[in-house]
């Protein structure tokens, strides 16, 4: 088994490049399936979600070489096999961008039901809804997400409403769209940056896809996309994720490669706690010398403050003076990280989807385990702030999402390292 081993309090000094966003190349890399031609991506995240997909994408019948350590070159023209492996999608939320993009591409597909972290519900019926507005015929069977057009035709253009913000269902109905007939209108679209991401990858291959990153997107459908180049926006969260661990940790680093725009609500929060930060043109610098000060924080979509920022606040706010309110407002569970936070000693109460944290003058580290994604990251950020060991297990979970994360944070100074346990196994990948 593999585990992370943490001695907190050491304050972090120096430089964190941000590497590019998973969500997004969870999502472009499955757009490729689209286009006629060579695709290159760059600054592609060296993550296990990354290496997944692609996989996906190999036993498709793609075309994958790698370019050096960020680029990938994906080929998807001769795509014949379109049976996708259960075995890889259900480890994955994003093999259901395959169900879009497939549908587009042949008017056929049958991918497996997706995995993902475990946050409650995750229903996919707005992304259903959308294909059917498109004329596809979509049911759910022995585990299989089964769409077709009738006669196997194109798709044709439809007007969408979601009934709630979601980032998938905007992508997967923007995927499907883009190669159909006519135009294809959703409204009340996300927004996140990686919506935009999406949108200006297909553009640059010939789509026509406007008003991204607006709550109206206009897709007029196309009939080919030809091969280009594009890289791809560096990752908000994981540069969220570091931002928290300096104000947790204290010190002073300079967070490199990011879009600070994208940052704004994070930045906002932690200045309001007490962190110094300076915006330069793609970079971060913070500082945090003094004690931090409570603050109330809800998620919610772009430009809100982020879900997946939620437990890494969470962690910084359990070592903040006086008493936060965190308002979880996207998922219906997650706070199944807080039993794991309380045994290193954070007060937490929570009720339903709010979470009662009274700040305490330190952590103790203690043995955790990671149970999700950004619970894990989380758990990381605890560790730094703490006195004393902290040991924690299920980091699969956290290398879906974070390059080299241990690396990262060992070169400005925490006391961080990967052990290797004999005889323990790692428990499957959920993912
Ligand atoms: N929802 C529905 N029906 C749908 C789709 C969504 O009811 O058809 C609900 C969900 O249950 C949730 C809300 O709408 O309450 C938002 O879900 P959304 O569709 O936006 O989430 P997602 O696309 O499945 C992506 C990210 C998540 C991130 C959310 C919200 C990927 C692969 N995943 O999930 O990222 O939390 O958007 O921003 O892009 C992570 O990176 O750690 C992560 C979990």
């Amino acid at each position: 088994m593999t585990k992370y081993q943490i001695r907190g309090g050491n304050p972090l000094h120096g430089t964190i490049q941000i590497s590019g966003a998973k969500n997004a190349a969870v999502a472009i890399i499955p757009a490729a399936l689209l286009v006629d031609g060579a695709c290159r991506i760059e600054n592609v995240p060296q993550i296990s979600d990354v290496t997944l997909i692609l996989q996906i994408l190999r036993e498709l019948g793609a075309d994958v070489r790698t370019i050096n350590r960020t680029t990938v070159e994906v080929d998807c023209s001769h795509i014949r096999n379109r049976q996708v492996p259960y075995e890889l999608a259900r480890r994955i939320r994003a093999s259901y961008y395959l169900v879009g993009a497939l549908l587009s591409r042949f008017g056929w597909a049958e991918v497996p039901l997706p995995g993902g972290c475990d946050l409650g519900g995750r229903p996919i019926d707005q992304h259903i809804k959308g294909f059917v507005a498109m004329g596809a015929e979509v049911d759910v069977r022995s585990g299989l997400i089964c769409a077709r057009v009738p006669g196997g035709a194109r798709l044709s253009g439809g007007q969408v409403y979601l009934d709630m913000v979601s980032v998938g269902a905007t992508m997967n109905i923007m995927l499907a769209a883009t190669l159909a007939q006519g135009m294809t209108i959703i409204e009340n679209a996300a927004k996140e940056p990686h919506i935009v991401d999406l949108a200006n990858f297909l553009n640059s291959m010939g789509a026509d896809i406007r008003g991204a990153g607006t709550d109206v997107i206009k897709i007029h459908g196309v009939t080919r996309l030809r091969g280009g180049t594009y890289s791809i926006i560096p990752d908000q969260i994981e540069a969220g994720t570091y931002m928290a661990a300096v104000a947790a940790a204290g010190g002073e680093v300079l967070i490199k490669n990011v879009i600070p725009k994208h940052l704004d609500c994070i930045t906002a929060k932690l200045a309001e706690m007490g962190v110094d930060i300076e915006e330069q043109d793609d970079a971060l610098l913070l500082r945090r010398e003094g004690p931090l000060t409570r603050v109330n924080v809800k998620t919610m979509p772009y430009p809100g403050f982020p879900t997946d920022m939620q437990p890494q606040i969470a962690a910084v706010l359990c070592v903040a003076r006086g008493t936060s309110v965190l308002t979880e407002g996207v998922w219906d569970n997650r706070y199944r990280y807080v039993d794991e936070f309380r045994r290193m000693g954070a007060q937490i109460q929570v009720d339903g989807k709010v979470a009662v944290i009274e700040g305490v003058d330190h952590l103790t580290g203690a043995p955790i385990h990671a149970c999700d994604l950004r619970a894990g990251a989380a758990m990381i950020i605890a560790g730094l702030a703490a006195q004393g060991l902290t040991e924690i297990d299920g980091v699969y979970h956290i290398e879906r999402g974070y390059e080299t994360i241990v690396e990262k944070l060992a070169a400005v100074g925490a006391d961080i390292r990967t052990i290797h346990v004999p005889g323990e196994e790692d428990q499957s990948q959920a993912g």
